[in-house]
């Protein structure tokens, strides 16, 4: 792969935008793959279910389901190969993920790169993710290519999108290319536009060798594979490398590019983006940010290093106690292949031994989840997901993530000076005649510091097609539960919502808990804002009563914070005869219904002296 120029860049795009149309078609136009084998991989990324649940695509999924698609489906970093006038382009496509979820390890794969193309669809216009995106790639010092996609839609309005670009990132129009990824229209210039307007890397392969680690996912047989931007010095089979931040030591096996499969290479200098495969074992080794050097020779790390930060929490139980020997194995399992997941043990009274996982975000868990259960089998019971909240003792501060932990009324009087809670800097874009609900829906969310602006400039809020982007504050707590399903069907779909971590603020939270015929159930205990104590108590021990099958004696359901009873409902006693309406002769169905009795009973969790089916917790777990 001998070559005279490099460019490393990005697509930065809001999700459907066509993003991965662009790719295909960049690497169709570079001769890299072939027509034939992008209908192969459409066709298997739609058939994941987190998919098309949760209504996202490719690349923010690749980030995790990469191992499962290995062989099939490759992350869309890809090397192409490009020769104009005689001269042979090394063009690398760095993958970028596309969920908030991954935010952090957006910016870092775009420290790999010195430009990026900014590709927004002409008919739906700038959405909230193109804005955050946008900003990353100009704190990087990016070169940005505007791109305007889709032209040939009949919904497509290029001009009045490119002075939406124009006001809210200050594009030149003349600047920006017009495209349809779908037909290939204008793509070429594309290509042109990433030769002559990217500036090449910098390095020198005189200096110590330096590696920038973007990027990794797991081979079953090689373990983890990372892909890296060398920085300066050559990078080859054989060397022995460290990792700047865990000081761990690995023996280089291979080299190589993605082209888009990984092709082996003798070496990787300055500029090239490739991969490496080295004896690293688990994915939660590979630090996103994270410098390779040589063995012995250290340099200055690329600067901005943080580990993955877990900003949700669930616990995880088996069923079946028993079970939870299986189950460990194979969240370890799947641990190895995820290198943003932590993994922790948790026992509760109520569901027995488990463990406390930490996720990235909402997606994540639910991706992992999944996971565990399609590909390892696994019957579970996953708890409300709770944020990391810090409880300032007067001496120290510590980070609670599990409810059971958190302090009560009695210990948050004597001993705590303050809880602070993490929050999100918080955009969303809608039209303008859903703004008064998109409001409410902030505000019923503690929703603080509200702005909102016209997006489109010079509007003057008559046109009915406008849209204003509205900035806030929102507790990461309020948006992990419900808060995107009801932007979504509050806006009619319309809405388009972005946000980034922006600290902690006090905050009076108070710890909720349920009794069961006065006893209390730990995994149901809730970290809440005692202005929602009463909402929130109500609903749920009307929700307990209603999945809670009736027990042999009268069960009092009730929700407290402190010693104070917030809501309380009655589950009525009832003897149950399941047989009960059915005639003598018909003992075929009478036995078929006492064993569907004894499977029901052997699914039940034993709450102290009160019986719940695991379809409780479902159905409460999955509502809050
Ligand atoms: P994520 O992977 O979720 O980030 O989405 P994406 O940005 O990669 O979008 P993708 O390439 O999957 O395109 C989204 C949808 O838009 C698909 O149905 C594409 O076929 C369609 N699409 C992409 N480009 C064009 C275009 O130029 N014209 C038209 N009409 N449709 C397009």
């Amino acid at each position: 792969f001998a070559c005279d120029v490099i460019r490393n860049f990005s697509i930065i795009a809001h999700i459907d935008h066509g993003k991965s149309t662009l790719a295909d078609r960049l690497l169709e136009l570079t001769g890299t793959i072939k027509k034939k084998e992008i209908g192969k991989n459409e066709q298997v990324l739609d058939k994941l279910k987190v998919e098309r649940e949760r209504g996202i695509t490719g690349a923010c999924l690749s980030a995790l389901l990469l191992p499962i698609l290995t062989g099939i489906v490759k992350a869309q970093t890809a090397s192409m190969v490009h020769s104009v006038n005689g001269r042979r382009h090394i063009l690398n496509l760095i993958d970028t993920p596309g969920h908030v979820d991954f935010s952090w390890e957006v910016s870092r794969s775009l420290a790999a790169c010195q430009g990026a193309l900014l590709l927004v669809d002409a008919s739906q216009g700038v959405q909230a993710q193109s804005i955050s995106v946008f900003h990353i790639a100009q704190e990087r010092g990016l070169k940005i290519i505007p791109v305007l996609n889709k032209i040939d839609l009949p919904a497509a309005q290029p001009e009045r999108i490119a002075a939406q670009m124009q006001s809210t990132f200050g594009t030149d129009p003349a600047d920006i290319i017009r495209i349809s990824a779908k037909t290939g229209q204008g793509v070429d210039e594309v290509l042109q536009a990433i030769i002559d307007r990217i500036p090449p890397p910098t390095g020198s392969t005189e200096d110590p060798l330096k590696a920038f680690l973007f990027d990794s996912f797991y081979d079953r047989y090689r373990g983890v594979i990372s892909l890296v931007a060398v920085q300066n010095g050559v990078l080859k089979k054989g060397d022995r490398i460290a990792s700047y931040h865990t000081r761990k030591k690995y023996e280089v096996t291979e080299v190589g590019i993605m082209h888009p499969e990984e092709t082996p290479a003798t070496s990787l200098y300055p500029g090239q983006v490739g991969y490496i495969a080295c004896n690293m074992k688990e994915s939660s080794e590979a630090h996103i940010g994270d410098t390779l050097h040589r063995s012995g020779s250290p340099v200055d790390p690329m600067p901005g290093f943080k580990p993955a930060k877990a900003m949700v929490y669930a616990g995880i139980f088996p069923v079946e106690s028993n079970d939870f020997p299986k189950l460990e194995e194979s969240i370890k399992r799947l641990a190895l292949t995820d290198r943003s997941v932590t993994v922790q043990r948790e026992s509760s009274t109520a569901l027995g031994q488990g463990c406390r996982l930490g996720f990235l975000g909402t997606l994540h868990m639910d991706v992992f989840r999944q996971r565990l259960e399609d590909e390892h089998d696994q019957n579970l019971i996953i708890t409300a997901p709770t944020v990391p909240y810090k409880v300032v003792y007067k001496d120290r501060e510590v980070f609670v993530s599990n409810p059971t932990e958190f302090p009560d009324a009695l210990e948050v009087s004597s001993k705590v000076k303050e809880i602070q809670e993490p929050v999100v800097r918080a955009s969303i874009i809608v039209p303008e005649e859903y703004f008064g609900d998109m409001m409410d829906l902030c505000f019923s969310h503690r929703g603080q510091d509200l702005e909102h602006r016209y997006l489109d400039a010079g509007t003057t809020g008559t046109s009915s097609s406008s849209r204003i982007i509205l900035n806030c504050i929102l507790p990461l707590s309020e948006i992990v539960t419900d808060f995107f399903d009801q932007l979504k069907s509050r806006s009619s779909g319309f809405a388009s919502f972005d946000y980034e971590e922006a600290g902690y603020r006090p905050s009076d939270l108070v710890k909720m808990v349920f009794l069961l015929n006065s006893k209390p159930v730990d995994a149901l205990a809730l970290v809440i804002h005692r202005s929602k104590e009463d909402e929130i108590g109500r609903l749920w021990v009307k929700k307990l009563v209603k999945v809670i099958p009736r027990q042999q004696f009268e069960v009092p359901i009730q929700a407290a914070v402190g010693k104070k009873i917030i809501a309380r409902e009655t589950l009525k006693a009832y003897r149950a005869d399941v047989t009960g309406g059915l005639y003598g002769g018909h003992v075929e169905r009478k036995m078929k219904q006492l064993e569907l009795q004894k499977e029901g009973k052997r699914r039940m969790k034993r709450m102290g002296t009160v019986e719940m089916p695991q379809e409780a917790f479902f159905e409460i777990m999955s509502t809050n």
